[in-house]
This record gives C-alpha cells, sequence and structure tokens, in this order.
C-alpha cells in the first residue's frame, strides 16, 4: 500500500516525550508547536508528498527493544497516592510502604544493639558465631563473617563487637531515632541498607521473567543472552550538562552531571541491568541510569544522532537499577532526593504552608524601618564586617568602614587605622575578640568580632532594592535575639577540630561547636525552619521539603562571603556564596534572610518536579555504607560507574559535617578514602584502601563487565597507587583518557599528560573462563589464539578524537600486551 511512498515509524514513546519536552501543561499553541517541530524533524529531508507517517502500536511494533523498554521504562512501580508495589509486595499506599519497610530496619537496628551490643570482642569465633545469629540483617555470609571478624580483632580494646563492627562496614554515628528519621526505606537508609540484597534478587527476577517471556526468540541482546555481551571501552565528557537543572537542584563537591554519565551507561550496558557507585555522592550515577528509561527528547535524539554518525549501534533506552552507597548520610539524602520522585501538588501545598509558617513566625526578625520613617522593609541581607585591633594604637578598625570603596565594590588591599592613620594590611591586624557566655553550651567562649555594617531591604508590593545603615532599632533587634536562646532545638555538638583539615580557620575565630557558624538571628530563623519543616506528615514531602531547607546551612552561616562585584558589575545576588571545598570564615560576610535564599530555590525545585525531570521507576537502592566492605552478593552487578574521592583535594566528610550536624548523623570518617595525614592516612594507607574498594569492586561485577573509574588528582604518587590498586584486584586497564570537563576533548594519557583534568578509566573484569580455557589448552596453538581471541573481544580500540565533532573508535592492537604501562604521569 505504501509502494513508491516513504514509511516514516513513529514512536508513542518518542511522540510523548516530544510533546511534554519544556514542559506540562502546556497552552494548545504550544502543543501545537512541539507538534509541528517534531513532524519538521521526522521529515527533514524528506519529500513531504512522498513522506507517510506510521503510528502503530499493534503486535508488529511489539519487538523485544518495546518490551524492554516499557518493562525498564517510564512506568513508575509505585505512585505517591494510592496502592503501591515496591520489592514485589503491593501496599495500600506509599505511607504503607515506608511504615512497613521502616519497622524492619528498627528491627534490625535493635536487634544489632541486643545481641552485638554491650558484648567484648574475646575471639573470631565468638563474634562470627554473634553475627550469625541476627536474624534480621544480613550481615554477610560465613566466609565474609570470618574475614569481617578476623578485621574486627585489631579494633580498640575499649570497643565492642557492635562498635568494632560498625567501624568496619561504615555504620554513621548517630541514634536509631535519627537514622530512621533520615531514613526512606527501603530505598534510601542513613546507615548501611539491610535491602540492597532483596533489591539485586527482585531485578534478576525481574531479568528472569523477561528471559523466559522471549527465549524463543533469536536475539542477541544480553539481557536475554549474557553470553553475547561484548563492549568496547567508551569514555564521555564528565562536565556535560551542568546546567541542566537536576544538576544544579543542590550543590556537592565535585559532582558528575547526569547527562554526563547517560552515554557510559547506555553503551555497557541494557535495560534493567544492575550499575553499581560505590562513591556516589549525591547520587549522579542513580539518576542517570534511571533516566535511560526516560531521557529528554532533545538529549535522545542528539545523542542517537552522534552515535550514528560515529557508527556506533543505537543506545537501548530503558531504565537501568541503581545501587549507589557513599559513607555520607548527607550525601545520600541529597541522592535520595533527586532519585526518587515526589508529587509537585504535595510539594506545594507544603511549601506554601511551611512559607506561611514562617512568616509568622520569624517575618518580625527581618524588619526594618524605610527611610520615610514610617514603612517597614523586608531585610534580603545585611552585611556583616570584622573588626580588628590595630597593632600600633589598640584601637578598633572596622575593616569594611576602611578598606570597602561602595562606589567601585573594591576592597583596598592596604587601609587606615581611624585612630592613628596607620598603614594596615589584613595580615598586619590583629583580630579583635569578644568573650560571651554561650548558653547553648553552658561556656564563656571568645569569638572574634563581627559588626552589622549594611543592610538590603525592600518594600512590600515594590521590588526596587534599598541600602542603609543599621540603625537604632536594627541594632537593638540584633543584641535581643544575640541574648535570647532559640526556641527549637540547633546542633551544639563540638567540631572534631583536631583531625579536620581546615581547623585552623575555625578554631581561632572562635568556631568550635556546629551553632557557632551562625551569627544568632541566622541560628533563630533556622532552628525554626527546621523544626517546621520536620513537622510535615507525608514522610517523602517532608523529605523534599528538609531537601529544600537544607540549602540554607551553609548560605546562613559567617562563612556566606560578602561578594560585592559580580559578573564585572557593583551588586548581584549574595546567595550561597561561600568559597567550595573549604572552611572559609571572611572578613566581609552576607547574614541572608530565609526568604532571599529560597524563593528563588522553591521555584526551581517545583519546575523540575512539575515537568517530571525527576526519575520515576523506583528502582534504586541506597546505603550509608563503606565501599570497603559491600553487601552486596558476588557477580550481581553488570556495571560499575565511580567517581573516587580525589586523594587530598577535597575533604569531602569534614565539609559534609555541618549539615550531618542538623541531621544529627555524622559519617563514619575512619572509612573515608583520603590522603589525611591529619587521621593518620598517608598515600600508602590510602593506596591500601582502594586496593580493598577495587577488590569488592572486582568481586561483585561480573566476569566480562566493566568498569568506568573517574579520577582527579596530579600527583604521580596517588595515580600510582590507584593504577596499582585497580591491577592488583585483578582488572584489565583498558583505556585512560583525560578529559577537559565541559568541552569533551579526549586526550590518549601518555606522559606529562595536563592531570588537572579528569581521568577517565576503563577497565574490565577478564572473563573467567578464559583461564579454565587455557588451562584445558595449555602450551597448545589453540591456547594461545583464544588467548587472543579473548582479549581482543574486550580489548584495545583506541577513542581517537576526531576532526570535527564527537569521536570514533579504531582497533589499536599494539596496547594489547600494555595493560597500564603507558599510564605513567609526570606530576606538573
Ligand atoms: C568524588 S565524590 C563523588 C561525587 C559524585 N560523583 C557526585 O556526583 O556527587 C567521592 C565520594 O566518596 C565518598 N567516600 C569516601 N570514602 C568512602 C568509602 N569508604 N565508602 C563510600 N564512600 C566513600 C565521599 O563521601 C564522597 O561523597
Amino acid at each position: 500500500m505504501l509502494s513508491g511512498l516513504l514509511k516514516v515509524p513513529v514512536k508513542t514513546a518518542d511522540l510523548r516525550a516530544a510533546l511534554l519536552s519544556g514542559g506540562s501543561p502546556a497552552t494548545p499553541a504550544e502543543m501545537r508547536k512541539r507538534f509541528n517541530e517534531y513532524l519538521d524533524g521526522l521529515t527533514k529531508g524528506k519529500e513531504p508528498g512522498k513522506v507517510r507517517i506510521v503510528t502503530r502500536i499493534g503486535a508488529a511494533d511489539m519487538t523485544k527493544e518495546y518490551l524492554e523498554q516499557n518493562l525498564f521504562a517510564t512506568q513508575p512501580s509505585a505512585k505517591p497516592q494510592g496502592p503501591v508495589e515496591c520489592l514485589g509486595m503491593t501496599f495500600e499506599s506509599d505511607e504503607a510502604r515506608r511504615a512497613y519497610f521502616a519497622d524492619k530496619l528498627r528491627a534490625g537496628l535493635e536487634e544489632l544493639q541486643a545481641k552485638l551490643g554491650g558484648g567484648p570482642f574475646t575471639s573470631v569465633d565468638d563474634a562470627v558465631g554473634r553475627m550469625k545469629s541476627i536474624e534480621h540483617w544480613p550481615i554477610g555470609d560465613d566466609a565474609g563473617l570470618r574475614e569481617l571478624a578476623q578485621r574486627m580483632r585489631h579494633g580498640d580494646a575499649g570497643k565492642d563487637i557492635l562498635q568494632r563492627w560498625k567501624d568496619e562496614v561504615g555504620f554513621p554515628h548517630g541514634r536509631i531515632e535519627d537514622i530512621l528519621a533520615l531514613s526512606d526505606p527501603p530505598y534510601y537508609t542513613a546507615c548501611p541498607n539491610p535491602f540492597v540484597r532483596d533489591f539485586i534478587a527482585h531485578w534478576s527476577n525481574e531479568k528472569r521473567v523477561l528471559r523466559t517471556e522471549r527465549e524463543n526468540e533469536n536475539t542477541q541482546s544480553s539481557v536475554l543472552n549474557p553470553q553475547s555481551y561484548h563492549r568496547e571501552p567508551f569514555a564521555s565528557d564528565t562536565g556535560a550538562g551542568k546546567t541542566h537543572p537536576i544538576y544544579t537542584a543542590h550543590s556537592y563537591h565535585s559532582k558528575i552531571p547526569h547527562l554526563a554519565i547517560m552515554p557510559c551507561i547506555l553503551h555497557y550496558t541494557e535495560p534493567g541491568d544492575v550499575v553499581l557507585d560505590g562513591f556516589s555522592g549525591s547520587g549522579m550515577t542513580g539518576v542517570a541510569a534511571q533516566l535511560c528509561g526516560q531521557p529528554e527528547a532533545e538529549f535522545k535524539a542528539t545523542l542517537e544522532a552522534e552515535w550514528k554518525k560515529q557508527g556506533l549501534p543505537a543506545p537501548r533506552w530503558g531504565a537501568r537499577r541503581p545501587i549507589l552507597i557513599d559513607l555520607s548520610p548527607v550525601a545520600n539524602f541529597i541522592a535520595y532526593n533527586l532519585n526518587l520522585d515526589v508529587s509537585a501538588r504535595e510539594f506545594k501545598k507544603a511549601a506554601d504552608d511551611f512559607f506561611r509558617k514562617i512568616e509568622a513566625e520569624l517575618g518580625w526578625m527581618y524588619e526594618t524601618l524605610h527611610a520615610d520613617g514610617k514603612t517597614k522593609g523586608r531585610i534580603n541581607y545585611v552585611v556583616w564586617s570584622e573588626v580588628f585591633t590595630c597593632p600600633n594604637c589598640a584601637g578598633d578598625v572596622v575593616f569594611m568602614d576602611q578598606a570597602y570603596d561602595p562606589k567601585t565594590g573594591k576592597f583596598a588591599a592596604e587601609f587606615e587605622c581611624p585612630n592613628c592613620r596607620a598603614a594596615l594590611t589584613t595580615r598586619s591586624c590583629e583580630h579583635k575578640y569578644t568573650s560571651y557566655f554561650d548558653k547553648a553550651i553552658g561556656e564563656t567562649v571568645r569569638k572574634v568580632t563581627y559588626v552589622p555594617v549594611e543592610i538590603e531591604y525592600t518594600l512590600p508590593g515594590n521590588k526596587t532594592k534599598y541600602r542603609k545603615k543599621p540603625d537604632a532599632d536594627d541594632l537593638a533587634l540584633i543584641n535581643r535575639l544575640a541574648h535570647e536562646q532559640p526556641r527549637d532545638w540547633f546542633p551544639t555538638a563540638k567540631l572534631p577540630l583536631a583531625e579536620m583539615l581546615h581547623a585552623s580557620a575555625l578554631g581561632p575565630k572562635g568556631i568550635t561547636h556546629y551553632h557557632q557558624f551562625y551569627l544568632p538571628r541566622a541560628l533563630h530563623a533556622l532552628s525554626t525552619m527546621w523544626r517546621i519543616a520536620g513537622e510535615w506528615p507525608n514522610a517523602r514531602v517532608r523529605g523534599f521539603l528538609k531537601f529544600m531547607v537544607e540549602q540554607c546551612f551553609w548560605g546562613m552561616t559567617l562563612m556566606n562571603r560578602y561578594q560585592s562585584i559580580q559578573f564585572g558589575k557593583v551588586g548581584g545576588s549574595q546567595v550561597n556564596r561561600f568559597q567550595p571545598g573549604v572552611f572559609y570564615i571572611p572578613q566581609a560576610s552576607t547574614e541572608t534572610t530565609p526568604w532571599y535564599i529560597l524563593d528563588g530555590k522553591f521555584k526551581r525545585l517545583q519546575k523540575i518536579i512539575t515537568t517530571n525531570q525527576l526519575p520515576i521507576s523506583r528502582q534504586f537502592a541506597i546505603s550509608t555504607a563503606s565501599s570497603l566492605q559491600l553487601s552486596i552478593p558476588d557477580k550481581s552487578v553488570d556495571y560499575i560507574y565511580t567517581d573516587l574521592p580525589f586523594g587530598d583535594f577535597v575533604p569531602y566528610g569534614d565539609l559534609n559535617l555541618l549539615i550531618e550536624s542538623w541531621h544529627n548523623v555524622y559519617s563514619d570518617l575512619g572509612q573515608e578514602v583520603l590522603v589525611d595525614e591529619k587521621r593518620k592516612k598517608p598515600v600508602a594507607v590510602y593506596g591500601e584502601m582502594m586496593q580493598r574498594v577495587f577488590v569488592e569492586y572486582y568481586r561483585v561485577l561480573k566476569p566480562g563487565r566493566w568498569a568506568t573509574i573517574v579520577f582527579h588528582n596530579s600527583k604521580n604518587s596517588i595515580w600510582n597507587v590507584l593504577q596499582e590498586a585497580i591491577g592488583a584486584a585483578g582488572f584489565v586497564i583498558a583505556d585512560v583518557r583525560t578529559m577537559s570537563r565541559g568541552q569533551g576533548s579526549f586526550k590518549q594519557v601518555t606522559t606529562a599528560a595536563a592531570v588537572k583534568q579528569d581521568l577517565v578509566i576503563s577497565a574490565y573484569k577478564p572473563n573467567g573462563g578464559l583461564e579454565e580455557r587455557f588451562k584445558l589448552e595449555a602450551g597448545t596453538e589453540e591456547g594461545v589464539w583464544d588467548f587472543i581471541r579473548t582479549h581482543l573481544k574486550q580489548l584495545p580500540v583506541a577513542v581517537v578524537r576526531t576532526e570535527g565533532r564527537g569521536l570514533r573508535t579504531e582497533p589499536d592492537h599494539s596496547a594489547l600486551s600494555t595493560q597500564s604501562s603507558a599510564l605513567e604521569i609526570v606530576a606538573e
């Protein structure tokens, strides 16, 4: 019937994605425009009169790919309201699902406490016996338990079996109640996740079902026929997608955008495959794995076109199943919030209620009188200046008054003492300390002195920004709040300064306890906001609300720098201006108000969820644990994407402590893989820890499968121990690239490479079958050819940068014998 005509098939999923791109709801005109653009794209370059669009989802379109996409794709297995399914069980609502698994988690935690707590470590056999008696918590098999107990032997003499076990598995420090409050089991637990094994079993069953359904089909899909799996090394730009709303939704140190990870996952895996990230931070690997089942239309079209141009097979869309592990409960809380869908309507309701309540409870703290002497304005921010002591006359020097020029927005390097006219610099001045009684901890302490010097505010119904010097009322209010204790809870624990990398930036400034990061008004506001957010009844929505409020925990500290010049102009937003990656208290700090930070944040989060950008598969597991000891069965993972801690570059653990203090659950930093002299982890110890991680990675990965390892550090010593760890575990490094984040350009690593960039390492676990066959055919010509054939199948194909855009792959047999010999980096 269509002879002489050009049949252009349309998949309903693509059509749906095109119509939804840009968001829903949409006006009729917008929908029409999207539809026309989609049709134009389909028919581009074709003679319109001859084109016939075919949109059928009948038996003929029920291809294997279609079935897989729909089994592993856009159907959420659970919705926030109504019956939901989880781990093969059906619950009447999502709250019922959570309650059921929270009860199981509580039972497990209490049993651990009852059976392991209090008992001294007497012998390996005794420890194994006690651990084996645990019924509600899958601790491991016999061999694993024995190995664990051997390591527990070396724990501190004063520690009971429970604490020694916790130290080995990276169990965070916190009370059971606080761990439960932060968790949303079985998806995310703020402790090792006892449901990970259940997820893996469930996913493996899913695949079995698919395989049984399609077993008569002659197919090359490796979901259906694992023996047919074969991939070549592949790397993608680690900086792509940095402006995507999911990436910017929440900050985390050295994040990799999900759009940068998706191409790797699509290349190495099939829909339904299990993807592991043992250093998952903010959970971008999980977002990427799940979103392979709901790609945005533009990303999908671009990637398909690029791969086609490079001669690569088309990506197989469909959600993958991520397991995310990180030591930090709050990194995982970010991951949880970005990996689980939430109802936009419910979140809006909760946020409206939250904003109404904070207006009523906190509004009065942020009022200031306008120049007309009667209208009250709402403060946006207050600039605070450090007060120095002049080394010449011992008089006070308000830094901003002396060094800052409001016209140019610049700070002078050299300024005058207002009392004796001596020439000063920030280095030549001394801190002026104020002693006060800190009611929260019941101690007299001293801190560096700051005074408010400028207020920015707006008037009701008017967007104009006004500036003023604090008047007597403003100062009286600040003084009153400084003498009143906040009514609600706030963290008062002591910072572990003796172990922290940036301790010298805090202790000498009078910050020894978490609440001391905040000026009095900010502490009042945050404690109230945290209480209100925590009162919302629905757990999922409450989690998302807390995720929003969390964004103030750094931005409302004294660390928020006053950034007077932005984009070359005086002024600009003062939201989240703290220096990333360090604890740094500036001389000019901005005290921002909750609305100033949260109004924009709320709108952005709301947009993400109303446009359905969060993953909806509800098939993922997040565990707060150490990757030195994975609670994952052998050979159960299909692919690893992992972004390792950067040696000595970023003290993730220290940086996470401030937000952890608000949740009252802290990472077990003894297990942190980091070069950290203060915690007695020199490069050699870092190497040993990495080796244990890769031994675990090797154990859980299926033979013949791949790992993409992203790393960033310019020190040769650190790169050497990492390389050794990967190789010693048994992995074969097939390829190493440097990647200039955001530019997508790759270079083969040889020597003296620009290692300020990311390294992307492609390694695989050799297929065990080879060793067996090699034994049988040892010494024969066939044995040698078998060896060559097997390695050639995996290996070395160099990815080279081609003229114009994109990459192509080409065989590079010279690399066969190298493993990693060409990978030395000479430090710059
Ligand atoms: C480079 S960051 C990962 C960032 C992540 N790719 C993202 O996009 O957010 C490394 C992470 O490793 C975690 N980490 C360090 N030691 C660990 C261990 N022993 N087990 C699990 N996670 C660990 C840190 O908490 C940190 O979040």
